[in-house]
């Protein structure tokens, strides 16, 4: 579906290009925050006229006498220095609406062109816990890749988890120590917590010299292929990935994983090429390529000889878009590593690994702040664990859920509670814009008013249950006409009309709090409609039509949250 604000921006901005002889004006169509002024308003005379030295109001005056948009709007003036006020028709509304509603898709289109656009996020370190650092890359991950597959794209959901580097030596020599049987194969590995794995192999290590010798000759074993190390490597891997995997069952998230360790082959002839080639050169026996307006040059092998973090992103760069045919990576992490990519992308642009018809985006966000402002931790100043987040928030949504539906059997309960826990916990993070830092806060992201999941969750429930309440069956309204004749009807309309453009864009863009933003406004509109019009008692045929605006609005809710990886419950 073309958006309206397109359609009315190509026609005014047609006639302002004849009137003037300017061929590129712009009408600058935007919808209107005051409805006082109409749906939209046309602001591109003002700066053609000034560019023309032309006075605007007799500019706006001509065009208008031009324009023809009888089909579209009821109401078409001028106002102020020259602002040109556009009021959509009933009709056209209620045709438009109609067309939507009868599309399975609900006016989001796919894309012109399929692409296969490679997401990298989530990423957690093997042997450590997945903690609340990586809740922001897994969520905002997570409701990208939606978006584009809403798109049609061929999305390729990527993990690209630390699995590989000198802390191995250490972890391999400690489990061999201390759990020789495991190392065998002979058990199931029993690693409870693997932080505190991870501490005590480090504890070790700063320790006890002959242990940190031992660990230092175990990395150049492991490097250099040998089976042993191996094994005992891909055990702890395995377990690192079963607790992994059991935060992305609860969050319902599903990630293919390519590690680091899978571009270790490619390494050496990463350096080489760019070595041969001039990219990089050698600075203090490092391997380094100086990039023109960086502080630092971008390092790809150091002086002992060992690579680094941004060899192996060279690498997996150069295999996405070569083997694996991507158009656009995306890459999902926190906003500290943004120099990283500036220099990954501009080396990769050098190197010719990515040439200018693949887009490479860093996605960065902010941190999640404790409430004193600094990065949450918990009371013992250790990382939050995400399970433990989790669990948390089914919990607190228990109560709600508990204190709402008294009536409801304790299973249903349980299952609206993690409904309801999981996504406000998605919620309150994707909709923020990105790039700030935020406060985690359990009363706001549970409150059942405000810019929340349960908020909208509850939205969805209350216009379900319009149905069940009147037993309105489809044949009632399927066949009728949205009804738009009420300006809290035609608001509703309009918004619920912008659902495809707004998908499009925060997937263009990588924004998902573009949806979570439209899906508020949504809910509001509803409200004032349904505050307003009566729906079961109307008279047909309003009663029909307005089901119809409610139908639209529980499917358009239902969707947009599913696009971020947020479940409805048709009661609450
Ligand atoms: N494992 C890294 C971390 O925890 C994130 C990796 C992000 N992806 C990448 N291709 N560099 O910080």
């Amino acid at each position: 579906m073309r958006p309206l604000v397109e359609t009315l921006e190509r026609r005014i901005a047609g006639v302002l290009a004849a009137v003037t002889g300017v061929p590129d004006a712009a009408a600058a169509v935007k919808p209107t925050e005051d409805e006082r002024f109409g749906d939209f308003q046309a602001n591109g005379v003002m700066g053609l006229a000034k560019k023309l030295k032309r006075n605007p109001r007799e500019l706006a005056q001509e065009a208008l006498a031009r324009l023809d948009l009888g089909d579209i709007c009821s109401r078409v003036e001028m106002a102020g220095p020259g602002f040109i006020n556009l009021t959509v028709s009933t009709r056209f509304l209620r045709a438009e609406l109609g067309a939507m509603g009868r599309d399975a898709r609900l006016g989001l289109d796919e894309a012109a062109e399929r692409e296969t656009v490679v997401v990298d996020f989530s990423c957690p370190n093997v042997a450590k816990e997945m903690h609340i650092g990586h809740i922001r890359s897994t969520i905002i991950g997570d409701a990208i890749c939606r978006l584009l597959e809403a798109r049609g794209h061929d999305v390729r959901r990527i993990n690209h988890i630390g699995d590989w580097g000198t802390q191995f030596g250490m972890l391999i020599e400690y489990l061999r120590r201390t759990d020789p049987e495991a190392v065998r194969g002979g058990k199931t590995l029993a690693i409870g917590d693997l932080e505190e794995f991870y501490r005590a192999a480090k504890a070790r290590f700063d320790e006890d010299p002959e242990f940190a010798e031992a660990a230092r000759r175990e990395v150049v074993k492991l490097q250099a292929g040998d089976p042993e190390s191996l094994a005992v490597w891909r055990v702890i891997c395995d377990v690192s990935r079963r607790k992994f995997e059991e935060n992305y069952a609860l969050l319902d998230v599903r990630l293919d994983e390519m590690g680091e360790s899978v571009y270790n082959r490619f390494l050496p002839e990463i350096v080489a090429d760019l070595a041969a080639r001039g990219i990089a050169r050698e600075s203090d026996g490092a391997m380094c390529v100086f990039l023109e307006g960086f502080g630092a040059p971008f390092m790809i092998r150091k002086r002992d000889g060992g690579y680094l973090y941004a060899t192996t992103d060279l690498a997996a760069l150069r295999y996405r878009v070569g083997e694996m045919g991507a158009r656009r990576i995306v890459y999902v992490t926190d906003a500290r590593q943004k120099e990283h990519f500036r220099q990954l992308f501009a080396a990769a642009r050098l190197a010719g690994y990515a040439g200018e018809d693949v887009r490479l985006d860093h996605a960065a966000f902010g941190s999640i702040l404790g409430a004193d402002g600094t990065p949450l931790k918990t009371r013992e100043g250790r990382n939050v664990l995400l399970k433990d987040v989790i669990a948390e928030a089914v919990a607190r949504a228990r109560k709600v859920v508990a204190e709402k539906n008294p009536e409801l059997p304790p299973g249903e309960q349980d299952a609206i509670a993690r409904i309801v826990g999981v996504g406000a916990l998605k919620y309150f993070d994707l909709r923020q814009n990105m790039t700030s830092d935020y406060v985690f806060d359990w009363d706001r992201m549970l409150a059942l008013d405000g810019d929340t999941a349960p908020y909208l969750q509850y939205a969805y429930a209350r216009v379900r249950s319009i149905f069940r309440k009147g037993g309105v069956r489809d044949a009632e309204y399927a066949g009728a006409d949205p009804r738009v004749d009420a300006r809290v009807e035609a608001r509703l309309g309009l918004w619920l009309l912008r659902f495809g453009e707004t998908v499009e864009c925060a997937a263009r863009e990588c924004r998902p709090n573009i949806v979570a933003g439209y899906l508020y406004e949504l809910a509001a509109r509803f409200t004032a409609f349904y505050g307003e019009c009566p729906v079961l008692k109307a008279e047909e045929p309003a009663r029909a039509g307005r089901l119809r605006l409610c139908d639209m609005t529980a499917r358009v809710l239902a969707a947009g949250l599913r696009l971020l990886g947020i479940e409805v419950s048709e009661r609450m």
